[in-house]
């Protein structure tokens, strides 16, 4: 199995959320593969935001080796679910959808609740990370029928 975490800037939430999965995936024997991209362009090449950073090491997870990329028209084909954060994040990845199966893949990450974007705030970067914790819990109980 393949999956795509999408975000805006592919530096805070996104990262947490590659980082989660692929942790979470792996604890549980499954052997996903876990990739993030982001849709705005201002931090190709940087690592994760240090917040995020610092956020996922407190839970044992690093996700300091993480490179920021774009989400790109390939992406489609190169992975089975691709998982957005919030509504901005939807739209814009569906607006490179090329046809049905495209978009099919494309879901919010809460199914139908957004992850807020911590980037201008300090104080949700754990609130942030139990959110997406429990929402690659969900997907690993859906994808797996466990
Ligand atoms: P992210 O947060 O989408 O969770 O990575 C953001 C990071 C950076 C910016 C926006 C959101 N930015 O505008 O630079």
């Amino acid at each position: 199995m393949r999956i795509l975490m999408v975000c805006l800037g592919n530096i805070c939430r996104s990262p947490l959320a590659e980082g989660i999965m692929q942790h979470l995936a792996t604890a549980n024997g499954l052997n996903w593969e876990v990739d993030s991209a982001g849709t705005g362009n201002w931090h190709v090449g940087e690592g994760p935001d240090r917040r995020s950073t610092r956020a996922a090491g407190n839970h044992g997870i690093d996700i300091s080796k993480q490179v920021c990329r774009l989400f790109r028209e390939s992406d489609f084909d190169e992975f089975d679910h691709i998982f957005v954060m919030d509504k901005n994040n939807l739209r814009d990845v569906l607006a490179l959808a090329r046809n049905d199966e495209d978009a099919q893949k494309v879901k919010l990450l809460l199914g139908d609740k957004v992850v807020p974007d911590p980037y201008y705030d300090d104080t949700q970067f754990e609130p942030v990370f139990m959110l997406i914790e429990g929402g690659c819990k969900d997907i690993i109980k859906e994808l797996t029928n466990s």
